[in-house]
């Protein structure tokens, strides 16, 4: 009977891995690519259809196609090779025959074949979490290559022009354009005859203009005027005509487009790519209600550098080579750090960071001088793919990790208006808020009363020090420290034992649920280490005593009977379970309030759990047809083992690579088939460096004595020198040994900053990237015994002395409408009145039937069958290892080799 086990596991295995990598010529990529993705008003995708390269026979998309309807961006691509026109974007010539894609974390390529010739087409949009004034810029490339097949030379020229569909979801919007020569630049402007400020139609903003722009050269031919007239006019001669379409119009009306061509004479290859760049910006970019009442208008962040937009598109333009350049080291640093994990991790790390800069605003006010106040600095997160709230807690506690990896002075500036809001008399309620209002881009706060207290308090504290402790900037903790102790004080009072109308992140609404009331404890614990930053001693005495009973007890209550996992809340029968994704936040923030054994109890139970879902384990065990990609890879990061840890992000790379899931890497999903649930292009998915922010180091937090109002230098330690911790004491012994090193980048940092910029300098405390990435190698992966005493995977396996749960529970997936109970943005803030409750009432979640767990007889057998699957994925792994030596990029292909 065992070895007939052992061959259905070996086939499973064989087929999962198999499934990874179609046979023959298929590819494997996503469903869906970004080519222009920089901000949630500039968001377009392209969809790769069937794998067989439909691609290049599809107009591109703003990521709110997934809500159906008319989402086109018009944006077409031509290439001409010896008088024969073949399209590499678009519809409506011969397309080329799409090869490849390949995805970087800054990249998406896509490799094509026209004619005679090879085309490389990369549509690249910058990262640079060190760089405010780059990040900011709403601006992307496309660059085109062209290489001989035949070895012989062929007349090449080369077409790119946009339509006006990237200003209005409104069709029939009238529009307006110019086009400007310059000496270094030529550009097509693009406008709105009326633009309407901070309004939205069909997902797309009605206030922003949009930019085509190319280097200047000799060859270099525009044209504005119908699609039919720009690209009949290149087809047929191969340039443009440098003339302009005077006749303003509906943007439908025979779609005016705006057009470049570059000729390039006969070559048999490219010698430097020609370049397009795209842009599109909204000034101001956000209307701020500030927490005096005034109404602000805020512009981005990059104004502060230049004097106009022009200036600074004439920068992103002709600067493509540096940039391109920037982006190569960033892709290489952060494919680096992920395939050290897995290629599987290193494929999901090639999206999710353009999605998750891609939810974000960063803007900057007027000083009472005129000039832009590059010290205000406040950024602002759309709810995209869920709804239009602005900066959502829960989806910015998903993202946190990515910034706090990349660059933690991103998390000031996210939670900064979150605090200042709630700390001004417009914010009465005794907990958080769920978000700074319901209309992006217009932020008008948000004091309605609402059901995630726990929650979204629990959120805002271990957010705020988690910022403080990697950035080391203290400031948001003594600007706001009232308000935080307060918070911890209302956790104090409601969090061990959560009623039925606390619900969780997930709308869920169940008494007592483990995950929720760990969350509030891991947050008392974090005001403890808040307190410590500031040095009051008293309340450090306070919260860390509290989170300490409270952990205690919450220990007692919360594990199953034979107290080998978690149960969904305490008390119920052993059957029940969750994704205790709040553990997360106590590894992140070095606490270690948790007992280690309750890591490796629950990675053997969603080692069980994940067996039997391809896509990875469910919310819980009275959700089992939902799960969520940013929770599954904080658990991941939790995981005491390597082998768990790459089964839930294998898990979402499925979900993410193969199939027809029907949106951007959404978060919510279901388990049978991994379809997209919810939050499609959301922000959250920086929840996908849950595990690299477990690398990251943390510092001491100084706090700005003047603002303490005592004499207090007294940055006292960081907990890691108080709480007694063998994984934390390795973070501090090799902290200490780069800590020097460490801190002369910041002050160089910060030199070079204060060089540069002849105003006040504002915080730009970040983790500088490269060293955080050379730091991984080492953190990453902690002597396993400091986590967990026993090391062996087979000693963790011989732990699993509990059935494990049945993996078929029959019981109906929930709606999709009873999860997510504020989702559908025209169900909730039409009719917001201040005081609606009932709005934001928790969902009937009944706590509904559980089935009992039918557990096998484990023991031996169990034991022996898990170690054949341990040593089989440690096989697998290592022939993974020995064939994919680290890719400079995330060549999707390279899959292949692996069957
Ligand atoms: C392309 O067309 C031009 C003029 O129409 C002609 O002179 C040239 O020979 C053609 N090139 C090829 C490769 O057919
Ligand atoms: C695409 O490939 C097919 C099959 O090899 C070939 O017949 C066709 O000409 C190619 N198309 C282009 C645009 O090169
Ligand atoms: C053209 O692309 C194909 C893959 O489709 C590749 O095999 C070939 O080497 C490429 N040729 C050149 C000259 O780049
Ligand atoms: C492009 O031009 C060729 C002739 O040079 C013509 O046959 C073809 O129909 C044109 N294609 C389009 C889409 O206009
Ligand atoms: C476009 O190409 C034609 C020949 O194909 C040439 O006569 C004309 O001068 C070119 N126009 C421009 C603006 O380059
Ligand atoms: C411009 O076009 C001419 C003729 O088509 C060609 O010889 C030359 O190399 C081109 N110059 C550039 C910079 O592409
Ligand atoms: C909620 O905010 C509004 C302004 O946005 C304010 O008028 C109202 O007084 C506030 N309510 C509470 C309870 O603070
Ligand atoms: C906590 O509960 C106590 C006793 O019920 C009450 O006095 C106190 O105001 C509560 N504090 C908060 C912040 O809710």
């Amino acid at each position: 009977m065992l070895p007939l086990l052992c061959q259905v596991v070996l086939l499973s295995l064989l087929g999962l891995v198999l499934s990874q990598s179609p046979s023959g010529s298929h590819l494997v990529w996503p469903e869906v690519v970004p080519v222009a993705v920089r901000s949630p008003y500039f968001s377009c995708w392209m969809l790769t259809g069937t794998q067989d390269g439909a691609a290049s026979t599809q107009w591109p998309q703003f990521w709110s196609y997934v809500n159906g309807g008319d989402a086109i961006l018009g944006w077409a691509g031509l290439v001409r090779v010896d008088n024969a026109t073949y399209q590499w974007l678009g519809l409506g010539f011969t397309p080329a025959n799409l090869t490849d894609i390949k995805l970087t974390p800054t990249r998406t390529i896509f490799e094509m074949q026209a004619g005679p010739v090879n085309l490389t087409i990369t549509y690249m949009m910058p990262i640079e979490p060190s760089d405010w004034v780059q990040q900011s810029l709403p601006f992307s490339y496309v660059s085109l290559e062209v290489a001989s097949t035949d070895g012989l030379p062929h007349d090449v020229e080369a077409y790119a022009d946009i339509s006006g569909e990237w200003l209005s979801g409104n069709r029939s919007s009238e529009i307006q354009w110019t086009t400007v020569v310059g000496n270094d630049i030529v550009y097509h402007e693009v406008s709105l005859a009326s633009p309407v400020p901070f309004q939205e139609i069909d997902h797309q903003a009605n206030d922003g203009v949009m930019y085509h722009a190319i280097s200047q050269g000799p060859n270099v031919t525009w044209q504005t005027g119908a699609g039919a007239v720009c690209r009949g006019q290149f087809n047929s001669t191969g340039n443009l005509t440098n003339g302009m379409d005077m006749d303003f119009r509906p943007l439908d009306g025979d779609f005016p487009v705006f057009a470049f061509a570059v000729s390039l004479g006969s070559i048999k290859s490219t010698a430097v790519p020609v370049v397009w760049s795209l842009g599109y910006v909204r000034n101001p970019a956000i209307q701020y209600l500030t927490p005096s009442g005034d109404t602000q208008l805020r512009s981005p962040f990059f104004l502060t550098q230049y004097s106009s937009v022009v200036d600074a598109m004439t920068t992103f333009v002709t600067n493509y080579p540096t940039a391109s350049q920037r982006a190569s080291e960033f892709d290489q640093s952060l494919t680096q750090a992920a395939t050290n994990i897995s290629s599987q991790y290193a494929g999901i790390l090639s999206l999710a960071p353009r999605i998750a800069f891609g939810g974000l605003d960063i803007t900057v006010s007027d000083g009472t001088d005129g000039q832009l106040n590059a010290s205000d600095v406040k950024t602002f997160m759309k709810d995209m793919g869920n709804s239009r709230r602005v900066n959502p807690v829960e989806v910015l506690y998903q993202a946190f990790p990515m910034y706090l990896y990349l660059n933690a002075s991103f998390a000031r500036s996210l939670l900064s208006p979150l605090l200042e809001y709630q700390d001004s008399a417009s914010y009465r309620n005794p907990y958080a808020a769920m978000d700074l209002g319901f209309n992006y881009s217009a932020v008008a706060g948000d004091n309605l009363t609402h059901n995630q207290g726990i929650e979204q308090t629990g959120n805002m504290l271990i957010m705020t020090l988690a910022h403080a402790r990697i950035s080391g900037d203290g400031s948001l903790i003594s600007e706001h420290y009232g308000l935080l102790k307060a918070w911890a004080d209302y956790l104090i009072n409601n969090t061990l034992t959560p009623t039925i109308n606390q619900q969780s992140a997930d709308h869920e609404a169940i008494a007592n649920s483990t995950n929720l009331s760990v969350k509030g404890i891991i947050a008392i614990g974090a005001m403890a280490e808040l307190s410590r930053a500031v040095g009051d001693a008293d309340s450090l005495k306070l919260y860390s005593r509290q989170a300490s009973a409270f952990i205690k007890t919450w220990q007692s209550l919360a594990l199953s009977s034979d107290q080998q996992h978690l149960l969904l809340d305490y008390g119920d029968s052993d059957a029940t379970w969750s994704l205790a994704y709040n553990l997360y936040a106590d590894r992140l923030l070095g606490l270690n309030l948790v007992d280690p054994s309750t890591y490796q109890k629950q990675t053997a139970f969603y080692q069980s759990v994940a067996t039997s879902h391809e896509f990875g384990p469910p919310l819980d065990s009275n959700h089992t047809g939902v799960t969520n990609a940013a929770w599954l890879l904080f658990a991941s990061a939790t995981a005491s083992n390597e082998t768990l840890a790459e089964t839930l992000t294998t898990a979402v790379w499925e979900h993410v690579f193969h199939l027809a899931n029907g949106g951007i890497l959404p978060i919510s999903y279901n388990t049978a088939q991994g379809q997209i649930l919810s939050g499609s292009a959301s922000p959250g998915n920086g929840a996908m460096f849950a595990p690299l922010a477990l690398g990251i180091h943390n510092t001491t937090i100084s706090v700005p004595a003047q603002l303490l109002g005592t004499n207090s230098s007294t940055s006292v330690g960081t907990h890691e020198s108080g709480t007694i911790s063998k994984r934390v004491n390795v973070g501090a012994i090799i902290g200490g040994a780069i800590g020097g090193i460490y801190a002369l980048g910041l002050l160089a940092t910060a030199l070079l900053i204060w060089q540069r910029k002849s105003r006040q300098s504002w915080h730009l405390v970040g983790v500088p990237f490269k060293h955080g990435t050379s730091l991984l190698r080492s953190l990453l992966h902690p002597p396993q015994s400091l986590s967990e005493p026993q090391s062996d995977s087979k000693g963790t396996i011989a732990e699993i002395s509990a059935p494990p749960l049945d993996p078929l529970d029959p019981q109906e997936p929930p709606s999709r409408s009873s999860l997510a109970g504020r989702n559908p943005e025209s169900v909730h803030f039409a009719s917001s009145e201040p005081t609606a409750s009932s709005s934001r009432s928790p969902s009937n979640d009944s706590h509904g039937s559980r089935t009992s767990g039918s557990g096998l007889d484990s023991s031996t057998y169990v034991r022996e069958l898990r170690d054949e699957v341990e040593n089989l994925r440690r096989v697998m792994q290592e022939l993974q290892i020995d064939r994919l030596a680290p890719p400079p990029e995330y060549v999707l292909a390279a899959q292949d080799s692996v069957a």
